[in-house]
């Protein structure tokens, strides 16, 4: 390792990334140490706001694209390369923690920090992006804002998207925009050099192990649907079974279907619904309409497509009564990382004397979509009983500022590339 990367690394400021993260967890704060700041609501824009003040205090370069992806940028030396970008997301689920997405940005900052301390310069430029939309708790699906940056998926197909309470994503996106003026606008598939991402690992392995450092291999594959049961509004006490069209009914009976399609004795296959808008939700008034979300995931392409295929023909034989509509919203297939990224990584965990080891994802993350667009690895560092999605979620200062140092050793080498 050269010596100002060493130099640089070893200036990331323990105190200074943990103090960020417990100023960020103010933003959308709800009992219990958790954190609730929806993509585009105020709380994501207050954390806009915040990270682009400390951005102007450095004099970094901000922009902004039409889905509201946030870039910060320290220059480099050659102002025609591609950058070498880092980052992840600043949005949470509704009950979520200090740490999940937030993270990687402030970790990039830190680095990006670090660097400029260290007085070092980079032939590329080196950039943080806060993605929008990751979690995928209010506008579905998820990875949205770096799905539709590589091109992945237009951004005309996600703007009618709403939420649960009907709000339009065109409208929360165009208030976010405008609540950021002064960020440059900048282009969808801008090109990158690399991307490296770094994320609590959101599972035991590496506490178990006792080792700081994830080096990820990749990710497993993921497909969402929205399956929607409708049926008819009933009195609850007075219609006999036999003239329902009960849509809670059917939606129970479809969910047990799938869970016998899922069920994996070697716990291998993932399934989840975990988002259920009842209508009219009433005790007494049995439900017209039901929608529910399936998520599914497997390390495995072909378990997942034939797993992801067999979702519309079982919710229509399960269905009793109710009409069934299903509408997949989301398919990744498991993806791969980069073996020189994860070698740069590897390397700067084994110079910087961190314990360390490989492991997949199983969570996904924008780095998904970033991987078919450039060289792209992901650090994952330690969570307390790999607990997250969850208020509890918890981390400590010293293994965050070690996952930091090993993402400014590894974003240094690959800009100087
Ligand atoms: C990201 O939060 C995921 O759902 O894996
Ligand atoms: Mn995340
Ligand atoms: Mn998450």
């Amino acid at each position: 390792m050269r010596e100002d990367t060493r130099d640089a690394a070893n200036r990331v400021n323990e105190k200074r990334l943990w103090q960020r993260h417990l100023e960020m967890a103010q933003i959308g704060a709800i009992p219990n140490n958790g954190v609730n700041r929806a993509a585009l609501s105020q709380e994501d824009i207050l954390a806009r706001k915040l990270l682009l003040s400390w951005a102007r205090q450095r004099n970094f370069a901000v922009s902004v694209d039409a889905i509201g992806n946030l870039f910060v940028r320290r220059a480099g030396s050659d102002p025609n390369a591609a950058p070498v970008m880092t980052g992840s997301h600043m949005d949470s689920q509704p009950r979520g923690g200090r740490f999940d997405g937030i993270y990687g940005v402030l970790a990039g900052f830190e680095a990006l920090e670090a660097m400029d301390e260290a007085g070092v310069t980079t032939r590329r430029p080196v950039e943080v992006v806060a993605w929008t939309n990751e979690e995928g708790g209010r506008f579905q699906p998820c990875t949205m804002g770096s799905m539709v940056f590589t091109g992945a998926r237009p951004l005309a197909e996600v703007l009618d998207v709403t939420d649960n309470d009907g709000v339009k994503l065109r409208d929360a996106l165009a208030a976010t925009l405008a609540a950021t003026p002064d960020a440059n606008p900048r282009e969808f598939k801008a090109p990158a050099a690399g991307y490296i991402e770094a994320h609590i690992e959101q599972g035991p392995l590496l506490e178990n192990a006792g080792r700081t450092i994830g080096v990820v291999t990749g990710i497993q594959g993921l497909r969402w649907f929205n399956i929607e049961v409708s049926g008819k509004t009933d009195h609850a006490g007075t219609t006999p079974l036999g003239l329902r069209k009960d849509a809670v009914r059917d939606a129970i009976a479809i969910i047990t279907a799938l869970c016998e399609l899922t069920h994996d004795p070697d716990d291998v296959t993932r399934f989840t619904v975990g988002r259920m808008l009842v209508t009219p939700n009433s005790p007494n008034t049995v439900a017209s309409h039901v929608l529910f979300s399936v998520d599914l995931r497997h390390p495995d392409p072909a378990r997942i497509r034939e797993l992801g295929a067999a979702v519309e023909p079982l919710a229509r034989k399960a269905a009793k009564s109710c009409a069934v509509k299903v509408t997949p919203t989301l398919h990744d297939d498991p993806c791969v990382f980069d073996a020189n990224v994860i070698g740069a990584i590897e390397d700067a965990a084994k110079t910087l004397d961190l314990p360390h080891q490989r492991l997949p994802s199983g969570a996904s993350h924008d780095a998904m979509y970033m991987a078919r667009v450039c060289p792209t690895g992901m650090i994952f560092v330690p969570c307390e009983k790999g607990i997250s999605h969850n208020e509890a979620e918890n981390a400590r200062p010293a293994d965050l500022a070690a996952g930091a140092r090993v993402l400014t050793a590894a974003l240094l080498e690959l800009a100087n590339r």
